[in-house]
């Protein structure tokens, strides 16, 4: 098995070892001389057998020398045997063939003798020298595993032996003496041939077979290399059958997928070890693999077997045999799990970074806006309020002059959404029991909602306080459930409202939308859900954005003023919605801890019932209109255009002051500082600071150093000729 388009390195060799490789021909006289051992016993066995068998004939044949005979064929077999014995001594492993020659030998032998024991019996019998010399040769031949040379050596001793009988007892001249040589020669050739003919086949199948076995011993090797290289890769390798089974699973895929492999082997790989989500992608992966088309680094997420997803960076390669089928494919996996949750993690990151970025500048935009036009709305409320008054009651104009008014009122309440948005509405905070506020707004919520849609409350009792501004926090439950109410339409439909208490780890935190104050800890959470028609997932991306809304006469300011107060109080959001199936908005507050109790903010001096009205005040703004409707009121008024100019012209009339009206925000001196200036000149002055930001709140310490009142801009005659009075009022 090969992996597909890679060569088969070529073996170097046997492995490395204290053992090297025998050579083939060392190998083959090895084991030809174990054979030739095996063969030269055979040998003597089958020479003494064919002795002692063919002296049953001696009788008949030789009556006259049974004797001698039956003594030579007795000696001759103990020879043999001898021979035998010796052979499966370590002698006989050693030196077979010399053995077998001595063998050969000893069979020429014993016919020399056995032939001059007959002829001395009976006189012109035949001998039995033929068959036997016949045998010593061929036998040694055919039985003995030898090569031709030691044939002839064997073959060249047992005619030499005839020979030297016939020699030695006078019968050499004679013709029988040579036709028998001519035989013996003959057979002597005849037997030399049939070793080399032996010989040859042997060795030539011996070669066969040294090769295969080196085949063997090549391919054990390299499975055992492959084996190794798949065991100790630190990738997860897995190898499947074309039918999807897995047949290998190595080491690292068990500790990554806590499979075993025998557990492993065996099953299919797509339901046991990939997710549902990501198997389409791994069985076409798969088939392009087993197509021919290996791939490479795709993501999918794998099963472990505790059922934990691993993300995994994998590639498929075919697995084809030697003749280029594919037998299987080839999955090498890397688990890319942590990497890819660091990456989430610092895509999540960037993105919150670019969210919180995001809502800085719009808060910045939106503050800025919103201060600005509500200065703006100070001249247009202003001077439509200074029109009215100088107009009869019956004037034609007066009723546009109040819808200027009532406009310019409406402008300011956007105003303010916009500065709660961008969190520069100051907060007045005080203990809160969120319960009992969403049942305080419950009728009012009731009263906002449409005639089908159904109101359930579900709070979670022994909620802990909040410390939070609770008109706010009021606003904020409105708003979602406007939202969701306007969400179901004329449908029928219900809105839920849950509170809870939740531990909001760090983790969870992250999940959510928050200002970068919030803390992980608990918080309580109020859950608004609807059964409305739902967002999809571009919508809920926009939703806190200022002046984003679907709603052809929506502002788009609803959730932009929550997120706004969320901030404010150090809460987080969260939102989970889809198309049709309902929309949950989840505002989470942090729970008061007990050591962090805060008393309410003192208050400015509360405002006396009744009117009052001084004659000289000084102004403290750069709009021409409040000094106008101060000249409607009556007030003679002394004007300075910055915050330094105001503490000069204060220093230089102190005595004839009688109200001090000054901005929060003015050119070189701040409107706080001139207060605390104007104070330390007169330690009564009488000082009214106005401001575009929520009430009398924004004052914060102001009101205890004895600030008279505050006003919010944009305001009408009436209301700056009531906070005239009530600072009058205070001030006495
Ligand atoms: N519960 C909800 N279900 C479905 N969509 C919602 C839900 N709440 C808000 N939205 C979507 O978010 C948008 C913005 O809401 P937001 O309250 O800020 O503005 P608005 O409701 O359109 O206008 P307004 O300023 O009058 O509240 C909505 O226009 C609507 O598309
Ligand atoms: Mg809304």
């Amino acid at each position: 098995m090969a992996v597909d388009g890679v060569q088969p390195t070529p073996s170097p060799g046997p492995e490395p070892g204290p053992q090297p490789a025998p050579s083939p021909l060392a190998a083959y006289d090895a084991e030809s001389l174990a054979r030739c051992r095996r063969g030269a016993g055979a040998y003597c066995l089958a020479a003494g057998m064919l002795l002692l068998i063919f002296g049953a004939l001696d009788r008949t044949r030789f009556p006259g020398a049974t004797g001698a005979l039956l003594f030579v064929r007795g000696a001759g077999a103990a020879a043999l045997g001898l021979l035998l014995a010796l052979l499966r001594t370590r002698l006989g492993a050693r030196h077979p063939r010399a053995l077998g020659i001595v063998a050969a030998a000893t069979t020429g032998a014993i016919e020399q003798v056995l032939s001059l024991a007959a002829e001395g019996g009976v006189q012109g019998a035949e001998s039995p020298i033929n068959l036997g010399t016949t045998f010593a040769m061929l036998g040694a031949a055919v039985l003995i595993p030898w090569s031709p040379v030691w044939s002839a050596f064997a073959c060249m001793l047992v005619v030499g032996e005839y020979v030297v009988t016939a020699v030695g007892t006078g019968r050499a001249a004679g013709l029988l003496f040579d036709d028998k040589l001519t035989l013996f020669v003959a057979v002597g050739v005849v037997a030399v041939v049939i070793s080399a003919v032996l010989q040859r086949r042997r060795w030539r199948e011996f070669l066969q077979t040294w090769a295969l076995a080196a085949a063997h011993r090549e391919a054990r090797e390299r499975e055992k290399r492959y084996r190794s290289v798949v065991e100790t890769a630190g990738s997860i390798i897995v190898v499947l059958a074309p039918g999807g089974s897995v047949t290998e699973f190595n080491r690292e895929a068990e500790r990554v997928l806590g499979w075993s492999q025998a557990a492993a082997v065996g099953r299919d790989f797509l339901p046991s070890f990939v997710t549902q989500a990501s198997r389409a992608t791994v069985a076409a992966d798969i088939r392009m693999a087993l197509a021919g088309e290996p791939t490479h680094a795709f993501e999918a997420r794998w099963l472990a077997r505790d059922g934990g997803e691993r993300v995994m960076a994998c590639g498929t390669t075919r697995l084809v045999d030697d003749d280029g089928r594919a037998v299987g494919v080839l999955l090498c996996a890397q688990d890319v799990s942590e990497r890819k949750q660091a990456e989430d993690a610092r895509l999540a990151l960037e993105r919150r970074l670019l969210e919180a970025q995001k809502l800085e500048s719009l808060g910045v935009l939106a503050g800025g806006i919103a201060h600005d036009f509500n200065n703006l709305l100070v001249s247009v409320l202003g001077n439509a309020s200074l029109a009215l008054s100088e107009l009869p009651p019956h004037a034609p104009a007066c009723e546009a002059l109040r819808r200027i008014e009532r406009a310019a009122r409406r402008g300011s309440e956007l105003t303010r959404e916009m500065l709660a948005y961008a969190g520069k509405d100051v907060i007045a905070l005080e203990r809160v029991d969120v319960n009992a506020l969403v049942a305080e707004t419950s009728d009012l919520l009731s009263v906002s909602i449409g005639n089908k849609v159904a109101m359930a409350y579900d709070l979670a009792p022994g909620l802990p306080e909040i410390e939070g501004d609770p008109t706010q926090i009021r606003q904020v439950i409105m708003n979602l459930v406007i939202n969701a109410s306007e969400a179901i339409g004329g449908a029928e439909g219900t809105i839920t409202v849950c509170t809870g208490v939740v531990g909001l780890g760090p983790e969870a935190l992250r999940d959510t939308l928050h200002p970068p104050e919030a803390a992980p800890g608990p918080h309580v959470c109020v859950e608004v859900r609807d059964t409305g028609c739902g967002m999809d997932a571009a919508t809920v991306a926009k939703v806190f954005d200022p002046f984003f809304s679907t709603k052809l006469t929506g502002r788009g300011l609803g959730l932009a003023t929550v997120l706004g107060v969320v901030r404010r109080h150090r809460g987080a959001l969260a939102v989970t919605s889809a198309p049709g199936r309902g929309t949950t908005f989840r505002v989470y507050l942090p729970a008061a801890g007990a050591a962090a109790r805060l008393e309410p903010p003192a208050r400015a001096a509360a405002p006396a019932p009744g009117e009052g009205r001084e004659d000289r005040t000084v102004l403290l703004d750069v709009r021409a209109v409040t000094a106008h409707m101060l000249e409607r009121l009556g007030c003679s008024v002394l004007q300075a255009g910055d915050g330094r100019e105001g503490v000069d012209v204060f220093r230089a009339h102190a005595r004839r002051i009688d109200a001090v009206i000054v901005d929060l925000t003015l050119p070189r001196l701040s409107g706080d500082r001139v207060f605390r200036e104007i104070r330390s000149i007169r330690p009564d002055a009488c000082v009214i600071l106005m401001s575009g930001y929520s009430d009398e709140k924004t004052t914060g310490g102001l009101a205890e150093a004895g600030l008279a009142g505050f006003l919010r801009k944009p305001f009408s005659v009436a209301d700056l000729e009531k906070a005239l009075g009530d600072a009058a009022r205070a001030a006495d």
